[in-house]
């Protein structure tokens, strides 16, 4: 049964469809990964170390990457997690390999304990479910309000985010002033495709999440993420209730 299941699913996060290593393949991931290495330390360079980069790791496919390249180079770039307590388990247990296998601690912000409990007790324990208002919410208490505590008095965040990922993120440059929290964003993998980001994460053997395996290219909370299925879009199994050209959590929002 799960033999058919993978058959009639030939896109998306399987790892028996993930690339090829052919030495084009190859060159094309080192070519990438030298340009993302100079840009994250130049990003040292000007804007010092610990304490005023930091990158924001939310242990998908492309996060692991950029944990390699910043860990590897031993730069002093903090790396933080935003927990929004509704997590799959998948990822807890990523980042419990992640701080083993790299001999790292990562710096984990959780919601404001007052903010979660009012919202649920007035709202429900699922009320994300319920209208695009109430997910917003959600994702403001959970995600947006600690992504700000996070980045308070630091001068560059770094993220994960990919042009080809959806259409909310066509022309993502590699950097841009972010006017919401008042510094600079950069976005080392702007123009890496997803062929190159499973090609960095085999030639490297970089852990990454065990959804990957189970057709999740792409992972949030829990309850807002599903496997995706033939030839659907790799962000098609985030909120997929909502309008594909709208959804977006509020981390990434321009104001
Ligand atoms: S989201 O806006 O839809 O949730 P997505 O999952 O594609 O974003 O991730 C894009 C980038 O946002 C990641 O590469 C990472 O830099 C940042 N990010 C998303 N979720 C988190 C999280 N829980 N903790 C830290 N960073 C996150
Ligand atoms: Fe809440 Fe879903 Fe947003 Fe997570 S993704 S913060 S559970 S609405």
């Amino acid at each position: 049964m799960n033999g058919t299941v993978s058959m009639l699913r030939p896109t998306g996060g399987n790892p028996a469809t993930r690339p090829e290593l052919t030495d084009e393949l190859r060159r094309a991931v080192e070519e990438r990964a030298a340009a993302a290495r100079e840009q994250l330390a130049a990003a040292v360079a000007e804007f010092g170390g610990e304490g005023e980069v930091t990158f924001a790791n939310s242990f998908g496919a492309e996060d692991m990457v950029l944990t390699e390249l910043i860990l590897r180079l031993g730069l002093p770039i903090e790396i933080f997690t935003l927990d929004t307590g509704r997590l799959p388990a998948e990822t807890y247990d990523l980042m419990a390999t992640v701080e083993k296998h790299f001999e790292a601690r990562l710096k984990i912000y959780f919601p404001d304990t007052a903010a979660v409990e009012e919202y649920v007790r007035s709202e429900g324990i699922n009320a994300f479910y319920e209208s695009i208002d109430l997910r917003k919410r959600c994702c403001q208490i959970r995600k947006v309000e600690p992504l700000r505590r996070a980045l308070a008095g630091k001068k560059a965040w770094i993220t994960g985010l990919r042009a080809a990922q959806s259409t909310t993120r066509v022309g993502l440059p590699l950097r841009e002033a972010d006017e919401t929290h008042g510094l600079v964003k950069l976005n080392p993998l702007s123009d890496w495709s997803e062929q190159e980001v499973w090609g960095f994460i085999r030639i490297h053997d970089v852990p990454y999440s065990a959804l990957h395996d189970q057709f999740y290219p792409s992972i949030g909370c829990a309850p807002c993420t599903r496997a995706i299925a033939v030839g659907e879009d790799v962000r098609a199994g985030r909120w997929w209730w909502e309008d594909p050209t709208l959804k977006e959590c509020g981390l990434h929002v321009k104001s």
